[in-house]
């Protein structure tokens, strides 16, 4: 990275709205270089939304407050521009693109045309996430479900961000294939200094990525910011409605 910040994103205040209704009521929180965050929640809680308003991505509006990008406020820029600076996202339902080849997709993702060929390095990383026999394929079309988000996560890292956000990135993934999105994640995040901000239901990513951090989305805004485990294990023990009495749920903000 070649700006020095304290916060790769800074989210203040932010109030989410799809069409009338408020998903989201003044959520709070900042992603730091070269670390891994976790956002719980129940279904339907709004996590989805939160990363896709901060994409920029519609319907989801934001009605008040902030989005810092490396210190600059982003919130009026196009779903593109926010790309271009380094901000990505993993989908939680990766869509399929007929028409559009897996390889010519990760090459527009290193900046390159269709006539590229891929170095040793990215062949590597191509085979160790079994898509090689996919590069001729249509985007995630007839794939499995984790195919699709192997194909997703690979795309993201190819784009070499410096905000990641992963929707489920373990949703419908194998153990073998856990562990590798998992670590790959962890080994470009640790060499690039990026930030990510990982959406998940399950404990089985948490053993392989190293956060510190992790938060409950709920009742429209974020709680009970804490460790990543401790978080996990007491919804596994109590599930979220305890949540609403636990001793941690206003704590306000990660203490770094
Ligand atoms: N395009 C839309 N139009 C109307 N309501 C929407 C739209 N997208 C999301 N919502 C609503 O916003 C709320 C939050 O949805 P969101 O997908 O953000 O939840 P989530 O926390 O990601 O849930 P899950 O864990 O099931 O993925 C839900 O009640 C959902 O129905
Ligand atoms: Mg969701």
């Amino acid at each position: 990275m070649n700006v020095k910040v304290e916060n790769i994103l800074e989210v203040r205040d932010l109030t989410v709205k799809v069409g009338d209704r408020v998903i989201l009521d003044s959520v709070n929180f900042d992603l730091r270089p070269g670390e891994s965050y976790i956002m719980f929640g129940p279904n339907g809680s709004g996590k989805t939304s939160l990363i896709h308003a901060i994409m920029g991505i519609p319907p989801f509006e934001v009605e008040s407050g902030k989005i810092l990008f490396m210190g600059d406020d982003i919130s009026e820029l196009s779903v593109y521009e926010r790309a271009r600076l380094g901000m990505s996202l993993g989908f939680q339902h990766p869509p399929e693109i007929r028409g559009v080849k897996l390889g010519n997709i990760l090459k527009t993702c290193l900046g390159k045309d269709r006539h590229y060929s891929f170095s040793e390095e990215e062949q590597a990383m191509i085979d160790a996430f079994r898509l090689t026999e996919f590069l001729d394929r249509d985007i995630n079309v007839g794939y499995s479900g984790g195919e699709r988000k192997r194909s997703e996560i690979l795309q993201v890292i190819f784009m070499k961000p410096r905000l990641v956000f992963l929707d489920e990135p373990d949703s419908g993934v194998d153990i073998d294939s856990l562990k590798l999105i998992a670590d790959e994640l962890q080994r470009y995040l640790e060499e690039s200094g990026s930030a990510a901000l990982i959406i998940t239901h399950k404990g089985d990513i948490l053993n392989h990525i190293k956060s510190k951090y992790a938060c409950i989305i709920m009742d429209g805004r974020n709680h009970c910011f804490n460790d990543p485990k401790k978080i996990y294990n007491e919804i596994n023990e109590f599930g979220y409605a305890h949540c609403v009495t636990c001793n941690i749920r206003e704590q306000n903000g990660w203490t770094h």
